[in-house]
């Protein structure tokens, strides 16, 4: 269980914890819990935050041309007293200013793939917009779309046509909001590409910032996007998931019916899909994860970071 720091606590999702930091900001914490088949499993998986957030903290260095961003800094010297001095904390906390959040998700597709794949393999559509016939699983879409959801509650979210987001934030911020999503998705998915890695949809959430809509939440993770290896990539089938793959295939081996509580994970797996988040972050962004904040990488302690 991770220590967390005594500010108020205003809210906590699957993954992340939100405290008020005072001065219009926030600190999001990122917890190790992991989900797979919609069921938050037992055991966390070590440093999965720090990954998570290390790897949010390259993209919007990467991002700052597109849009300005919510992150005030992922220093841990930079945070409130309370929270600064807490080891645990360190690299996986994220300062940021507290942002109006745009009431859709922002998903950008350039594959059809997950409930995508669904709705156009049923209707031959794609959040309700017409799209090429004769595609398969996982086929390059003729070119990325944003396709919107809503923000269910209890993570239910329900696709929607740019339309109906239009009626739900207005038709110049949905237009804002796509624009910035598809050109963070173009340059994130040029950078994984010329890596070996297919990003085949990807979630952002944008909010606004003294007026200025800007990059939110966490960005082009694991958590939030679909990476592939492109070496595994074969349209007409599933291919692996970079990073969640020995959780689902240890899981789907023990015949669990996926209903709570899943089995207890054996350490081997835990091992396996810690080295897989740790390897995601080190591929995609040429940086070592031992540089990071808080990291203690075989008994060496942290170094300083190479780059903040
Ligand atoms: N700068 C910001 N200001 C205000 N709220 C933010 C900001 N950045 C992110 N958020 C919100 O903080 C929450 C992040 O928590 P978390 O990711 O754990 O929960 P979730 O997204 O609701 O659930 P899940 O990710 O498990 O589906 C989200 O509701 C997100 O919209
Ligand atoms: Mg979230």
């Amino acid at each position: 269980m991770t220590p967390l720091p005594p500010l108020p606590l205003l809210g906590s999702g699957k993954v992340r914890d939100i405290f008020d930091a005072g001065d219009g900001n926030l600190l999001m914490v990122t917890s190790d819990r992991i989900s797979a088949f919609d069921v938050v499993m037992g055991e966390p998986i070590p440093d999965k935050g720090r990954c998570l957030t290390a790897m949010t903290a390259f993209w919007v260095d990467q991002l700052t041309d597109v849009a300005p961003n919510h992150i005030v800094s992922v220093d841990p010297a930079d945070f409130p007293e309370a929270a600064s001095g807490i080891e645990e904390v360190a690299g996986r906390t994220m300062l940021v200013r507290r942002a109006d959040m745009v009431n859709i998700e922002c998903i950008v597709r350039g594959y059809l793939s997950g409930s995508a794949w669904k709705e156009y393999r049923s209707q031959g559509t794609v959040h309700g917009e017409a799209v090429p016939p004769g595609l398969t699983e996982s086929d390059q879409l003729p070119e990325p779309l944003f396709t919107p959801s809503t923000k269910g509650e209890s993570g239910h979210d329900e696709n929607i046509s740019f339309d109906r987001a239009c009626e739900l934030v207005g038709a110049e911020v949905a237009a804002a909001a796509r624009d910035i999503s598809l050109a963070c998705y173009a340059r994130g998915s040029k950078w994984a590409g010329e890596r070996g890695i297919i990003l085949a949809d990807t979630k952002f959430e944008l909010g606004f910032i003294d007026g200025v809509l800007s990059i939110c939440d966490e960005v082009l993770t694991p958590d939030s996007s679909r990476f592939w290896s492109a070496s595994d990539w074969r349209p007409g089938t599933t291919p692996p998931s970079f990073d969640k793959q020995p959780v689902r295939d240890w899981l789907e081996g023990t015949g669990w019916d996926k209903s709570p509580p899943p089995p207890q994970l054996p350490s081997e797996v835990v091992e396996s899909t810690r080295q897989r988040y740790v390897s995601a972050y080190e591929r995609i962004t040429g940086r070592s994860f031992s540089q990071w904040y808080g990291v203690q990488w075989y008994g060496v302690d942290r170094q300083e970071p190479e780059q903040t």
